[in-house]
């Protein structure tokens, strides 16, 4: 009983008569709202005078239905299991979200079989359960999934997400797979061959109206473009495991202003190169500790990035325009992918005394991969999944959206000449200043039964440094 099966959902009627054609894809409407951090975790963190500030992280959402309730959940492409919280749940985390009352609907069946995700800054809990489950216009009768009555640390109540729809590989599940396949799973074997993917642009607009981001199931969206041909196919690369966990690929090299920039062999033992993981759910872009710190010494011309030695991150300033690709695809078969001069260098993460934070920071907890490719990157591509078909192995189509001169010129024009590129009016100033207040950003990476799935969670602490009295 607990099978799931599907029916697409609206066109139950039309399809009856029309059994012999394709499945249509569809969109779903996909929100990008500010993601808040609950002041809870400063405690964990840090005992010094601290206020958070929440301008810097964003989350994906989308609308889906749980047993005719309503619910937003995040988007995660590094993780594969779909949770929401329940009306059992009354830890402050999930306090003020929509949730699910088991009471309410005749269609939930509990499996009785616990469920935990352990986050290295929160976690969940609760109990494995079947529903009937909507999302766009397909509905899933018997559907697996996770009802939390207890959430810690991830800020669902600041967010107002009720929890999170993994899109990645069954095989990294908390859930078991023996009480059924994953959510995508379930959908995406209900197109025809060749349809059997999801495609994402992450955009930087918000609110309701966002036509900047992009979520569709089984097509694309015709008004980003209707081609796949336009695509470069990449093989989902399975190195470091036995089936395929996350969307992952290798990453050949970057180039900064056009040189390229090589990097340190992967750390996985069977992959040729460095192997690269695409995560909705990350927000920058981590990579190894020896290539990122050579990285910005390669980029700072006249003392424009730093390592902030207390934390640990890059720093750069704001006005300095870096023109970073990244070649991604094996070797040979490699396209670059420019990246948007304002996501490598990103105010969004908040700027003091004109210094603003690296869109690509140093992490070597990465297990998922040597790199992992977050919103900033993500932001600038148009991105195929491709499940594996009869014909194929899993694919990853990618295809590039900034033309970095414009991006370029958009910098300029946003942020002002940039001061660090050696001139004959620029002095060389070094002069930090200790009475204002400074960022200082903590880091962690989620990790999901033992995995690091990327849901980076990033706080930003001020502090005011006291000037030395002597
Ligand atoms: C939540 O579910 C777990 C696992 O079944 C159970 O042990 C716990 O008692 C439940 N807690 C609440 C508050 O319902
Ligand atoms: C399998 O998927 C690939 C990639 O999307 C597609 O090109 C191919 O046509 C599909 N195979 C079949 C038999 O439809
Ligand atoms: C394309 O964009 C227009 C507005 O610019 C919108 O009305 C329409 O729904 C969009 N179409 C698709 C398929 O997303
Ligand atoms: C990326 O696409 C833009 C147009 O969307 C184009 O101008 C640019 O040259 C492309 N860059 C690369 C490296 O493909």
């Amino acid at each position: 009983m607990f099978f799931p099966s599907l029916s697409p959902f609206l066109l139950l009627s039309l399809c009856v008569l029309c059994r012999a054609d394709r499945t249509p894809g569809f969109r779903v409407p996909i929100r990008r709202v500010p993601r808040l951090r609950p002041l809870a975790f400063s405690s964990n963190v840090l005992t010094t005078d601290v206020s958070i500030t929440n301008r810097n992280e964003f989350a994906y959402l989308v609308s889906v239905s749980v047993g005719d309730q309503q619910f937003s959940v995040i988007l995660d492409t590094g993780s594969s299991d779909f949770w929401i919280v329940s009306s059992d749940c009354t830890t402050p985390d999930c306090t003020g979200v929509q949730k699910y009352y088991k009471e309410q609907s005749s269609s939930l069946s509990l499996s009785g079989t616990p469920f935990t995700l352990s986050y290295l800054m929160g976690s969940v809990t609760g109990n494995v359960g079947f529903e009937t489950i909507e999302i766009g216009r397909f509905q899933i009768s018997s559907q697996v999934f996770a009802l939390a009555n207890r959430t810690l640390g991830l800020g669902l109540s600041t967010t107002g997400n009720s929890g999170i729809l993994g899109l990645s590989f069954p095989s990294i599940a908390a859930i078991s797979l023996a009480n059924g396949d994953t959510l995508l799973e379930n959908i995406l074997s209900n197109f025809d061959e060749p349809d059997r993917f999801f495609a994402f642009k992450l955009g930087s607009g918000s609110g309701p109206d966002d036509l900047t981001s992009s979520f569709t199931l089984g097509e694309l969206d015709s008004n980003i473009t209707s081609d796949l041909n336009s695509f470069s196919f990449t093989p989902v690369s399975k190195a470091g495991a036995d089936s395929f966990n996350y969307w992952k690929l290798p990453l050949q090299s970057l180039t900064i202003d056009s040189t390229t920039f090589v990097l340190s062999p992967s750390l996985i033992p069977d992959a040729k190169a460095p192997i690269a993981v695409l995560d909705t759910g990350t927000t920058l872009i981590l990579g190894p500790t020896l290539d990122v710190d050579a990285f910005w010494r390669a980029v700072n011309q006249e003392g424009a990035t730093r390592k902030n030695a207390r934390t640990g991150l890059w720093e750069v300033k704001c006005d300095r325009g870096v023109s970073v690709s990244f070649l991604l695809g094996e070797k040979g078969n490699e396209r670059p992918y420019p990246v948007n001069p304002s996501d490598v260098n990103w105010e969004e993460g908040g700027s003091e005394d004109g210094w603003c934070m690296g869109g690509i920071q140093p992490n070597d907890g990465v297990n998922s991969g040597d790199w992992l490719l977050g919103d900033v990157f993500l932001r600038n591509v148009y991105v195929t999944h491709h499940h594996a078909n009869s014909t194929h192995q899993p694919l990853i189509g990618l295809l590039n959206m900034t033309d970095p001169e414009t991006a370029m010129i958009r910098f300029r024009n946003d942020r002002g000449p940039d001061q660090s590129v050696p001139s004959t009016h620029w002095i060389r100033q070094n002069v930090p200043s200790t009475t204002s207040p400074r960022t200082a950003i903590v880091y962690m990476i989620s990790s999901v039964s033992g995995f690091v799935v990327g849901a980076m969670v990033t706080l930003f602490v001020r502090i005011r440094r006291q000037r030395a009295l002597f």
